[in-house]
């Protein structure tokens, strides 16, 4: 990787560096520090941002997880950067090297990462997931569902919304037209990060759920129509508004 775009990851990093935009997380954060010291668990941690703001809330401990090399190197970059204590970034894949059953989390995160793993894996990842949850801990999902406007994940680049739903070989024209390098050993660019979703939506998820005895206990769906006053607290992931709907957030209790 060049020294480009090592800043441009440190720079990415940065800007998720404040909890802020994720209230739902930082609400269960709170809610376990009742605790001597409160694990989280940060599954895809990618650059590491949230792990390192979560590091800064005063029990926490921190350990974030990614399959791409490139991404743990700009975490680690980041956290010596930062002098952060709390928080370890390492590169391993839960399936082929398992963590040791005496790792028991409060909470398990995946920020922007189920959309990216295939439905099969990501189903034995719940599963591993389950078994590191403590008794009352809470796993916590953030993505982006595949009816929504940006799902596809190339946006900025291309700007144009909902380009899921065209036929495939015109959506991977248009992406290849406006391609682009992103950081990443395993995706290194918008074609194979396009690749690389799994079509994910609240749906499958449920379905998912059932089969690894998972409950969801808080759903917040983010749509465009939330942005109307009077529809502030509506949730609408029904159909044809769940077209609408930006982002999901969930969570999960054993
Ligand atoms: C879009 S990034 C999100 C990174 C970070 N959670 C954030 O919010 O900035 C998705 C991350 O998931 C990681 N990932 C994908 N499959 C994975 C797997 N099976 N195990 C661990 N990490 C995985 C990718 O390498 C990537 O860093």
């Amino acid at each position: 990787m060049v020294y480009t775009e090592i800043k441009s990851g440190i720079a990415y990093a940065e800007e998720q560096m404040s909890l802020e935009s994720s209230p739902i997380l930082l609400e269960i954060i709170r809610k376990c520090s009742v605790y001597k010291k409160v694990k989280i668990l940060d599954f895809g941690c990618g650059f590491g941002g949230h792990s390192l703001s979560c590091s800064k809330i005063n029990n926490c401990e921190v350990y974030g997880i990614d399959i791409d090399p490139n991404h743990i190197m700009i975490a680690n970059k980041l956290k010596k950067k930062y002098k952060a204590k709390n928080v370890t970034f390492e590169l391993r894949d839960i399936l082929s090297d398992p963590l040791p059953p005496e790792d028991q989390f409060n909470i398990i995160m995946f920020n922007d990462v189920i959309e990216h793993i295939p439905v099969e894996a990501l189903t034995k990842i719940l599963e591993e997931s389950r078994k590191h949850l403590t008794a009352n801990g809470k796993i916590y999902f953030g993505y982006p569902p595949w009816e929504g406007p940006y799902a596809a994940h190339v946006y900025r680049a291309i700007k144009i919304p909902w380009i899921q739903y065209l036929p495939n070989k015109i959506t991977l024209k248009l992406i290849k037209n406006n391609n682009q390098e992103i950081i990443g050993y395993i995706e290194s660019d918008l074609i194979q990060a396009y690749n690389g979703l799994n079509r994910i939506t609240h749906e499958k998820i449920l379905r998912i759920l059932r089969k690894v005895n998972l409950t969801p206990i808080l759903r917040k769906s983010h749509c465009i129509l939330n942005r109307l006053r009077p529809f502030k607290d509506i949730n609408f992931g029904f159909f044809p508004f769940k077209h609408l709907i930006t982002y999901e957030i969930l969570v999960l209790s054993k």
